[in-house]
């Protein structure tokens, strides 16, 4: 039965992880399988048609693997590939995108911060959605390096800091009251940005939202599995250590190349 195949699960790297456990911790019954396409990673740099190229590569190896839905957890695959997905695909699809709109409808000194990839940041579906807020001031900002860090298990390195001391500082002089994670690689670096962020500044990232997407999708669409034990099963195409040390024990992570 359809219902009872698995969830699929796309990065460019370990970042999507954080996107995996919001899942699993809502519909933990269901079986998913997560690609860390590590070896390409970042893909914020890369052009559109890289990106798009790379996500249809992961999505048919999703598909060779029976999956019934495919959870683009990356802003910056999404951004710049989720129409061309849909369009090649019967699959039903779910991306991530940043979480501009609660950030924009609550903030009181009509000031938001992003920090996001380049590619997020220039995509065509990034600055449409951002055209609906003309009344929130948005500073926008790259996060250059970080997403090599973190796929280099340098999270609470020196380097780390230093970057996101110097991301963060015109965004707290601009009055930002909330910060935007715009790539699925950053709520890894949450604990590390509290600290550096003056309490009244809210962190908002996608990954709870998109946990709820799928349930809906899944009730509405798909249908949830029968199964009573999940299975979570990891493929990485680059050296699985880092990717171990941010999932912990218990999970099968294998070695793969794609
Ligand atoms: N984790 C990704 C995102 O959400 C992409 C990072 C990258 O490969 O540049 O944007």
């Amino acid at each position: 039965m359809d219902n009872n195949k698995p969830i699929g699960i796309f990065d460019s790297g370990i970042g999507g992880t954080s996107i995996w456990k919001e899942i699993h911790h809502l519909l933990p019954n269901e079986k998913t399988i997560y690609l860390a396409d590590s070896k390409n990673a970042p893909y914020g740099q890369k052009s559109k048609e890289e990106i798009i190229a790379l996500s249809m590569k992961n999505t048919d190896l999703l598909l060779e693997m029976n999956c019934k839905l495919i959870v683009v957890a990356c802003n910056t695959a999404t951004t710049n590939a989720i129409w061309e997905l849909r369009a090649k695909y019967d699959v039903p699809f779910i991306g991530i995108e940043p979480a501009i709109k609660p950030a924009a409808n609550q903030s009181l000194t009509q000031t938001i911060g992003i920090l996001a990839t380049q590619g997020t940041l220039n995509s065509e579906l990034f600055n449409k959605t951002i055209e609906k807020y003309q009344n929130t001031k948005i500073i926008e900002q790259v996060g250059h390096g970080l997403v090599q860090l973190i796929e280099n298990g340098k999270i609470n390195s020196t380097e780390m800091t230093e970057l996101l001391r110097s991301y963060l500082t015109p965004m707290i002089e601009a009055n930002i009251d909330y910060l935007v994670l715009g790539c699925s690689h950053y709520p890894y670096l949450i604990p590390q940005i509290k600290k550096m962020l003056p309490k009244h500044i809210q962190i908002i990232d996608s990954g709870e939202a998109v946990a709820r997407q799928t349930q809906t999708l899944l009730k509405e669409k798909i249908g949830f599995t029968t199964a009573q034990n999940s299975e979570s099963v990891f493929y990485t195409n680059t050296d699985p250590s880092v990717l171990q040390s941010i999932l912990g024990n218990g999970y099968s992570i294998e070695r793969k190349d794609f």
